[in-house]
């Protein structure tokens, strides 16, 4: 090649755009260690792997059909919404309107009939089964159940006396010697004797009685004082006129050193917007219901008197576990 073909062909070369891998004459460089100067970068001299893998706009666009979707599942979420919040307003309204007497328990003599069916679904959902359990299976020695309703626990007492180690490992008697299962309705106290009879046909030393809770007597014995080993309540204290009354009627009727009170009920919770929206709504749950659900159990308890055991609370505070027993110096 001339001379100045090959000025004229480097002069091209120079000025072309720079396009693709530097021309190695078919080579792959090589990285060759060596002294490399202080501060300099040990990566290789590459392009960002985030700006490699940007994509064109239209392939990072939402397609119309999604945004569609969503538009319309948004609207679909509010319009629900507004539709609750504007029932909510219209049944606090209605609620606040009502002038419901604090006595409210002839409600069961009317509901009896359809009570498991209108509470199995909300127990199911909030686990109340295994709280009932463990609950009644410390019952023991002559049991009082109060409130019994349509016998929602009586599948989890151990009936008859034996001896066994209790939940500290403590050798004395377990399980239940007699139960007398009382409630003011008489149409529940009939649901209960039959599913006894169907659950525990071969047990003899057992007593239903319609009857208010504040008039239970203690059990029958020969001469000496007699108490309940056990009294056990199950969302009974939102439904009777006197809660904090009964209460200390049962601990004149439990034996006074060894004797529990067990309770499992719903009331109040730990959050003040829970509660401001039972109270809003409680007027017409008792009127429906027969029941209080707005009640401070914890105040309840502490009023009656009965010296607390355990405590303990589910359901963002709204039920609550005691178990008590007679105040040590009464
Ligand atoms: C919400 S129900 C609970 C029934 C059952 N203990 C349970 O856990 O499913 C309340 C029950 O308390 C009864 N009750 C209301 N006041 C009572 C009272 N003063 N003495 C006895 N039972 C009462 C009602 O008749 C009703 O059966």
């Amino acid at each position: 090649m001339s001379a100045s073909r090959a000025g004229r062909a480097a002069l091209k070369r120079a000025k072309a755009p720079i396009t693709g891998a530097p021309r190695t004459g078919g080579k792959i460089p090589v990285e060759r260690p060596g002294p490399k100067t202080p501060g300099a970068s040990s990566l290789p001299n590459r392009a960002n792997p985030h700006l490699l893998n940007l994509k064109p706009d239209d392939e990072t666009r939402m397609s119309p059909r999604v945004m569609t979707a969503l538009g319309v599942g948004v609207l679909g979420i509010s319009a629900y919404c507004g539709y609750l919040f504007a029932s909510y307003k219209r049944e606090v309204a209605q609620s606040q309107s009502l002038d419901i007497p604090r006595d409210v328990s002839d409600r069961y003599n009317h509901t009896a009939g359809t009570f498991d069916a209108d509470v199995e679904m909300s127990e199911k959902l909030m686990r109340m089964g295994s709280k009932r359990k463990s609950l009644v299976q410390r019952a023991r020695g002559d049991v009082l159940e109060v409130s019994c309703g349509t016998g929602r626990n009586l599948e989890y007492y151990k009936l008859g006396e034996k001896r066994g180690l209790d939940e500290k490992d403590r050798v004395g008697m377990r399980g239940c010697r007699s139960v007398t299962f009382v409630d003011l309705s008489p149409q529940m106290v009939d649901i209960t004797r039959q599913k006894f009879a169907k659950l525990h046909p071969a047990f003899q030393d057992v007593v239903f009685r319609a009857q208010d809770a504040a008039d239970v007597p203690p059990p029958p014995t020969q001469g000496k004082p007699a108490y309940y080993d056990t009294v056990v309540q199950t969302m009974g204290l939102c439904s009777m006129p006197d809660p904090v009354g009964t209460l200390r009627h049962l601990g004149t009727i439990v034996e006074p050193r060894k004797g529990e009170i067990l309770l499992l009920e719903h009331g109040r919770s730990h959050y003040d917007w829970l509660n401001r929206v039972l109270d809003n709504l409680a007027p017409a749950h008792a009127d429906r219901h027969g029941c209080w659900w707005n009640r401070d159990i914890g105040q309840i308890v502490r009023e009656s008197g009965l010296e607390v055991v355990e405590e303990q609370r589910w359901h963002f505070g709204t039920t609550w576990k005691y178990v008590l027993r007679p105040a040590t110096n009464s």
